[in-house]
């Protein structure tokens, strides 16, 4: 199960996920897009927001009466909003939590009783935690607590024989990140990293590939950034991320 699965990161994992052998379930709000990377990697649509609890367990128990069970759980479905501290609002703050943090703990509470020993969960978090941007308002919170979160989860569910970690991208180019591409302060930037370039979405999911696979098979509640070594140079001018 791949949530975002629509497009960015989440498409680029359901295809690798495939490529491993698995049957995808491909988690998307948006329809068409679920739709499209289900036809793309022979899988399974789901069309859910995963702020919606009812929803999200209506596919779960899709999944529990078609498949039975379930072995990797990716947590990718997340937005960011440009905004100050000062345009922040109480509607917009509760929304981003649900949907980046509740959203992964709603699914992951769903699916945890299909969940086979030997399962894997990755949490998808992101660089913004080490050097939040000036103007993402709460969004580096959120991904903080989803690390909080993929902690807590590698704790209590370890025992299950589940393991549960999290993969922090930097810049990278996506629909949903297409725009900052545009401007001539991203591109400096992207040039001035140890690895000169923006991050693919594929750099991400060969990355989840290995947490999810037996190489992995010693490592939880770890996070592993994929970030051509941006945190290294600094963010540069922080206002090119997101
Ligand atoms: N692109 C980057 O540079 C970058 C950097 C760090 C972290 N991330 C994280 O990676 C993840 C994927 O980012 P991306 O760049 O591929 O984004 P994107 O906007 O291109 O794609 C996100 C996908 O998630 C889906 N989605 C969003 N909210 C949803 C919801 N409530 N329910 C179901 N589906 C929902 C969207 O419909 C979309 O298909 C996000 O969690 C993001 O925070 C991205």
């Amino acid at each position: 199960m791949i949530t975002g699965a629509g497009q960015g990161i989440g498409l680029a994992i359901a295809r690798r996920i495939e490529k491993d052998g698995y049957h995808v379930v491909a988690l998307d709000r948006v329809a068409q897009t679920a739709e499209r990377t289900a036809e793309l990697v022979d899988g399974t649509a789901c069309v859910v927001d995963v702020s919606d609890d009812e929803s999200v367990g209506q596919c779960a128990a899709m999944l529990r009466d078609t498949f039975g069970s379930v072995d990797v759980l990716v947590n990718n479905a997340g937005y960011w909003r440009h905004e100050t501290f000062e345009e922040g609002t109480e509607d917009g703050a509760h929304d981003i939590f649900d949907v980046n943090v509740l959203g992964a703990w709603r699914i992951a509470r769903h699916l945890l009783p299909l969940f086979n020993p030997g399962g894997a969960i990755v949490n998808v978090t992101s660089i913004a935690v080490n050097c939040p941007p000036f103007d993402l308002g709460l969004y580096p919170a959120t991904k903080a607590a989803l690390l909080g979160l993929t902690r807590q989860l590698a704790v209590q569910l370890g025992p299950k024989g589940i393991r549960v970690n999290a993969v922090a991208p930097g810049l990278i180019r996506t629909p949903g990140s297409a725009k900052a591409y545009q401007d001539g302060a991203r591109n400096r930037l992207l040039a001035t990293l140890p690895i000169p370039r923006a991050g693919e979405p594929e750099d991400i999911a060969d990355v989840v590939s290995f947490l999810v696979g037996q190489d992995a098979r010693y490592i939880t509640g770890e996070e592993i950034r994929v970030d051509g070594g941006l945190l290294l140079v600094g963010a540069g001018d922080r206002r090119v991320h997101g």
